[in-house]
């Protein structure tokens, strides 16, 4: 028997006066008018410590959404002891239940927790409606599909036998627990990391970012009610190094599946590094990380086409998708018109809460952000070396508010065309349009990361030069098109150098990480 052939969830518009927008509009209310009272989950247990934090939207940080409980170093003991608990068990269910457990998570999404998820990430980590539909909605939809097609993919594949013997070939889950630590920026991405890991047999610890813990609660609601056992996804509210403390010195620690940035990453595998003796197998490390994305322009591009990637690729949701251009790259010839769509593309859009639903722009994720990114743009604004063509303003009065900011450089190697600042901030260089070639090199050169990046040209030669110089630039490489918004099943995601490993989040490559397969050999 095979699964159901997966199709891309189809996103909803939210129109004015439509069904879904009133039900979402609904879902905003009910979710602010209780404080929800956020507690962990370890073996199935709801953990309370009394220790609570608050939660409140970044674009409205003096109201209060709720409290979560944070947990210390015996919870996370707690939490690899359930899963250990549940191991033998969960390993031994025939993977059609798994994924009867996954589609039904799909259609619960799809259906009843539609709303309510939006809504949660919405007002938690500060996303328009349709950023949201995207993102909690339909790409976390396509990756339980998806991937439980990519499972029966898996099991399918055996080797070939000979007349007189029987080979075989067995997929087992790892021999231990698996750590998922996971982002603020999508809630698919939060949510993924530990199912995908569940769904091919393995039990998990998750340590969500605080930033999200908001929708991660419902997350955890949608997987109990799916079905997923008891102790099989354990959710622990912990500071990161407390929990890594514990995780990595444990002998049964047999794999990390983590999205986060470059620094956090690289301690990571330093540690597990120097533990190495002490597990019982070598864990996988499987880690998308940071990015500095590139938009590049030939001077035979469409300027329209390469404003519109700007205004979108860089700015939507804030430009906290790690996908979002930071860098551009445009020719002097197309120069003045380009420079004349994004002007009038950012004085049209609007920026404010999430509740009203024409604001294309909300908050940056903390306070921390917000100061971090405040400092760059008026460290711009003081230098004369640098012109800021749109934004440039911020305000944290009542939200974490920065404006979608363009900052011009002659100099390709200026702070802001180099390190990754997560915001909406994108710093563009304009090359003299004969100079192509030489703009290849400095795109590849300019930035220790390799995540998205798009190449906006019409002439054929130019594509063709770009990519093959382009070849290690980018994990997700877009012709004529934003580096954002990579659809599960369509472009499979991830990034090289010092993006990630390059496991390709939806995809078997990735699934195939979570497995340690037995060759048997059987002789009549
Ligand atoms: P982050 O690295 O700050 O946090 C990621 C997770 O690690 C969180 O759960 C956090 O609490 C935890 N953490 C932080 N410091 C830790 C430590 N010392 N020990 C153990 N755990 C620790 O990232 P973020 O701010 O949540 O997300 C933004 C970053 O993620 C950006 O760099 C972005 O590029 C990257 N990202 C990459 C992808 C991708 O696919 N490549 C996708 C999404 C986000
Ligand atoms: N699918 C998300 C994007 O590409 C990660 O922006």
């Amino acid at each position: 028997f095979n699964v159901p052939t997966p199709i891309n969830e189809p996103v909803k518009g939210y129109a004015p006066g439509s069904k879904e927008r009133a039900e979402l509009q609904q879902a905003l209310k009910d979710l602010k008018k209780q404080q929800v009272d956020i507690p962990m989950h370890i073996g199935g247990q709801e953990v309370r410590t009394g220790n609570t934090q608050r939660i409140s939207p970044p674009h409205d940080h003096q109201h209060t959404l709720g409290y979560f409980h944070e947990g210390d170093a015996s919870h996370v003991q707690q939490a690899i002891d359930a899963a250990l608990a549940a191991r033998t068990q969960w390993a031994e269910l025939p993977w059609e239940h798994r994924a009867s457990i996954f589609l039904k998570a799909a259609e619960l999404l799809a259906g009843p927790y539609r709303a309510r998820i939006n809504a949660a990430t919405m007002l938690g980590q500060s996303k328009n409606a349709y950023q949201a539909e995207i993102d909690a909605a339909c790409e976390l939809i396509d990756f339980f599909r998806f991937n439980v097609f990519f499972m029966q993919e898996i099991y399918k594949q055996q080797p070939e036998s000979l007349p007189g013997m029987w080979n075989r070939l067995e997929q087992r889950p790892l021999e231990g627990f698996v750590f998922a630590l996971t982002p603020f920026n999508f809630t698919s991405i939060a949510a993924n990391l530990p199912a995908s890991v569940a769904m091919m047999g393995n039990v998990v610890v998750w340590k969500p970012a605080y930033t999200q813990i908001y929708s991660a609660q419902v997350l955890m609601e949608l997987f109990k009610e799916a079905g997923v056992p008891d102790g099989v996804i354990n959710l622990v509210y912990v500071d990161g190094p407390v929990t890594g403390d514990v995780i990595f010195n444990h002998r049964d620690f047999a794999g990390i599946h983590f999205t986060g940035s470059t620094g956090v990453f690289q301690n990571i595998w330093k540690t597990i590094g120097q533990n190495i003796h002490k597990y019982k197998s070598y864990p996988r490390i499987v880690g998308e990380t940071g990015g500095k994305d590139f938009i590049l322009a030939h001077h035979s591009a469409h300027p329209r086409q390469v404003a519109t990637a700007i205004t979108r690729g860089a700015f939507e949701y804030q430009g906290q998708k790690c996908s979002a251009a930071s860098r551009a790259y445009i020719p002097s010839n197309i120069w003045d018109e380009v420079k004349g769509y994004v002007q009038e593309d950012l004085k049209s859009i609007k920026m404010g809460d999430v509740e009203d639903f024409s604001n294309f722009v909300n908050a940056v994720i903390t306070e921390a952000s917000f100061d971090k990114l405040a400092r760059y743009i008026d460290a711009a604004k003081a230098d004369d070396s640098v012109e800021i063509i749109a934004g440039g303003g911020h305000d944290k009065s009542k939200g974490y508010f920065i404006e979608p900011t363009v900052i011009v450089t002659k100099n390709p190697q200026y702070v802001t065309m180099c390190e990754e600042l997560f915001g909406p901030v994108l710093t563009l260089h304009v090359y003299d349009s004969q100079d192509f070639e030489k703009t290849l090199d400095l795109v590849d050169g300019t930035s220790p990361y390799a995540l998205t990046g798009a190449i906006f040209a019409q002439d054929r030669y130019a594509i063709d030069l770009a990519s093959k110089k382009l070849v290690h630039a980018a994990g997700n490489f877009y012709i004529n098109d934003k580096p954002t918004g990579a659809v599960v099943g369509q472009q499979p995601f991830g990034g090289a150098r010092a993006s990630g490993t390059n496991d390709k989040a939806g995809s078997m490559l990735n699934l195939l990480r979570w497995v340690s397969p037995r060759a048997i050999k059987e002789t009549f």
